[in-house]
């Protein structure tokens, strides 16, 4: 158990120590270029991986790209892009228009109109240039917010960029009701994406598409939750890419409230961590569990005789059968010859009908607090932390 926690917390310094340490190493460079009057550091990063515009080329603004980019311009008017007025980019050195992200084009429409060869490559296109430049180009805005942890995150380590998931020119289709793996859609808009969610997270992560297809799954192919609820693609200090500022815990509480406690009996792996029990995307074992009961418990605990309470094995399972529920250390006795029906201290059976119980029945059919409880258990002499209600 604390060898769990060691190894999570572990794992997570892990990552925060080689960001910390990635952006040291990035302020010693800037200091050398001369970087530090920048107001922000990470525009500066930015700015650095700019990809290279055409030399000499002066901003001619877009009504004279749209001269020629006709049809692509009358789109555009719709793009939120379109619609940012100059102060909402005070702060970046950037115009908003076409040039913002194609940079300088006084050269590119110069060789066009002239009719020059090679006149397409004096314009950049971030479609055709290395991802990081690519990202460069947005970050020249967008740093702030959902984008804030976008430097070392997985995706941007592993070459992603912006235009890898997102698209500026294509026209937004309208969504079916499904998509084609047959997943309902959650949002009708698309925030600018390729492809709606999940369909666009799995076309590269074929491995979470089997899981969310076990009998057990989040319901996501259900359409009432996406990848994005859970992840911040775009980064975050909680690998991996949790969409929480703390922990795995608060991601999972942030939904399920109802298992927040703190409880006066807590159970430790609970408030350690969800995932020591639960798969987040599916899972062949019921609720979301790694594995069915009473595998998952026996990994940590000892199987038990009730040694202080041997409830009887036979009023148990008609326990069971017609439905009536005890209290712990009672079974229901049916037997008018013996005082019932009605549920009566347990009666002491020989141990291998307990272990067999323990076997056959859920360790929660008794343990049902299993996130944590305020009550204490009923007749242990353990002092009522036994999770039993
Ligand atoms: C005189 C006409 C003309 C003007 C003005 C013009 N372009 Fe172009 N542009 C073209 C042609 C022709 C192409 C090559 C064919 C194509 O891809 O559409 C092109 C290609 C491009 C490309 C793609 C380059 C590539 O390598 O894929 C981009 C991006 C671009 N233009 C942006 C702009 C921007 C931004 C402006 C305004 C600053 C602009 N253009 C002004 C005619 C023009
Ligand atoms: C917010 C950034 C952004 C702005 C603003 C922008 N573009 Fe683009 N442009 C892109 C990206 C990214 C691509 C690569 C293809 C894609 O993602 O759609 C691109 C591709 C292009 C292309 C290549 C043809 C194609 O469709 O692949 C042309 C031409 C072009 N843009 C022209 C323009 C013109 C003209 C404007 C202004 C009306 C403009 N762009 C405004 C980001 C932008
Ligand atoms: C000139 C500054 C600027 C540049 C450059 C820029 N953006 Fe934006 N973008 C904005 C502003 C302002 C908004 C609207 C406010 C917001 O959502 O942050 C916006 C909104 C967006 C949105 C949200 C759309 C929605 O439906 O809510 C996406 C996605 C986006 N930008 C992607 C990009 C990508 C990808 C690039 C690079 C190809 C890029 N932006 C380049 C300024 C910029
Ligand atoms: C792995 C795919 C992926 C990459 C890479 C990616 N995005 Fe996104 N982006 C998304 C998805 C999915 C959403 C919609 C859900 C959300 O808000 O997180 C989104 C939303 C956004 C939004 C709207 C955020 C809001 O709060 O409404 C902006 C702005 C944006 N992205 C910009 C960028 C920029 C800039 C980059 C590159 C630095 C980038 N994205 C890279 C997938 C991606
Ligand atoms: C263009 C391909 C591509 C797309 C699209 C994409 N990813 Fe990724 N993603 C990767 C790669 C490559 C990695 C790093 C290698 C890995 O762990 O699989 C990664 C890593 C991750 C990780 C971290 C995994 C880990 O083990 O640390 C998460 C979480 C993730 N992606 C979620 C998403 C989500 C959510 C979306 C959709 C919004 C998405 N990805 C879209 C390629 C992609
Ligand atoms: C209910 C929240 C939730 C949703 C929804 C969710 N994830 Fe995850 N995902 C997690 C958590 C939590 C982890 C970390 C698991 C761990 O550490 O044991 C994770 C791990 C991952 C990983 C790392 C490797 C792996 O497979 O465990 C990838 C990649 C990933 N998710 C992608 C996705 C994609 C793609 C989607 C959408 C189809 C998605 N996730 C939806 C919570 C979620
Ligand atoms: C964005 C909201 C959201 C987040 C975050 C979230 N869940 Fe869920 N979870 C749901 C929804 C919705 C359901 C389905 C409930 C229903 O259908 O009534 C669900 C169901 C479950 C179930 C029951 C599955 C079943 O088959 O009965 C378990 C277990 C579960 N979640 C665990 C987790 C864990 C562990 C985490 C953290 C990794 C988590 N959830 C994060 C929304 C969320
Ligand atoms: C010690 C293992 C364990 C840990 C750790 C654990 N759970 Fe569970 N969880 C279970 C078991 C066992 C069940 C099924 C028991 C049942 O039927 O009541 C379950 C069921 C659930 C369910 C679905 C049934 C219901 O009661 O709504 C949700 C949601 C859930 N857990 C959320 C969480 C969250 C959130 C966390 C982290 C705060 C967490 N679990 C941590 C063992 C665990
Ligand atoms: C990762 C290890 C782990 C798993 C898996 C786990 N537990 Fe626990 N459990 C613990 C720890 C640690 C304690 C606290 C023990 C202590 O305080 O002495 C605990 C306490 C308990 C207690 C209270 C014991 C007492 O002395 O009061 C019960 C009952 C219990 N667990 C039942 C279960 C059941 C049922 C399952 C399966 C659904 C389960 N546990 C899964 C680690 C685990
Ligand atoms: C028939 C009901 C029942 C079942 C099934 C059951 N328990 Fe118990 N368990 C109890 C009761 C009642 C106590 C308290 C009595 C005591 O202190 O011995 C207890 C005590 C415990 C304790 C406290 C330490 C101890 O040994 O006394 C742990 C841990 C525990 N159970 C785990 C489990 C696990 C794991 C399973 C499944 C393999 C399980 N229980 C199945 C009823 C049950």
């Amino acid at each position: 158990m604390a060898k769990v926690g060691f190894v999570e917390n572990f794992k997570r310094k892990e990552v925060r120590m080689s960001k910390k340490l990635a952006f040291l190493i990035c302020l010693v460079f800037l200091f050398a270029i001369g970087c530090t009057q920048m107001e922000n550091t990470k525009k500066c990063v930015d700015s650095q991986r700019l990809p290279q515009f055409a030399k000499g080329a002066t901003y001619v603004g877009s009504e004279r790209c749209a001269e020629c980019h006709d049809e692509l311009s009358e789109n555009f008017k719709h793009n939120i892009h379109a619609k940012i007025a100059g102060f909402e980019t005070k702060g970046s050195f950037v115009k908003p228009g076409c040039e913002a992200c194609h940079g300088p084009g006084s050269r590119h429409a110069d060789a066009e109109e002239e009719g020059t060869e090679g006149a397409e490559k004096l314009i950049v296109n971030p479609a055709k240039i290395p991802p990081e430049q690519a990202s460069a180009i947005c970050s020249q805005c967008h740093t702030e917010g959902d984008l804030m942890d976008w430097h070392g995150s997985e995706h941007e380590m592993n070459n992603l960029s912006c235009v890898s998931c997102h698209t500026v020119h294509e026209k937004q289709k309208e969504y079916a009701a499904r998509d084609k793996l047959g997943y309902r859609h959650k949002y009708q808009g698309d925030k600018l994406l390729k492809k709606p969610e999940p369909e666009l997270c799995f076309g590269c992560h074929k491995d979470v598409l089997a899981e969310t297809r076990y009998p057990n799954h989040h319901p996501i192919k259900e359409g009432k939750l996406v990848c994005s609820d859970c992840h911040n693609p775009h980064g975050s200090e909680v690998s991996p890419l949790l969409r929480t500022d703390e922990n795995l815990n608060e991601l999972c509480l942030s939904c399920h409230q109802e298992k927040s406690g703190p409880y006066v009996f807590e159970h430790a792996p609970v408030t350690e961590d969800c995932s020591i029990c639960h798969r987040p995307h599916g899972s062949v074992a019921d609720n979301l569990l790694k594995q069915n009961e009473p595998y998952l418990c026996i990994q940590c605990h000892g199987l038990h005789f009730h040694s202080a309470i041997k409830p009887d094995t036979k009023y148990i399972i008609e326990n069971q059968e017609s439905g009536h529920s005890c209290p712990p250390g009672f079974a229901w006795n049916p037997s008018p010859e013996t005082g019932g029906p009605k549920c009566a201290p347990a009666v002491t059976v020989p141990e291998a009908h307990s272990m067999q119980k323990v076997m056959t029945t859920r360790c929660t059919e008794c343990h049902s607090a299993i996130h944590g409880s305020d009550l204490p258990s009923l007749a242990t002499p353990g002092g009522g932390s036994r999770l039993t209600r």
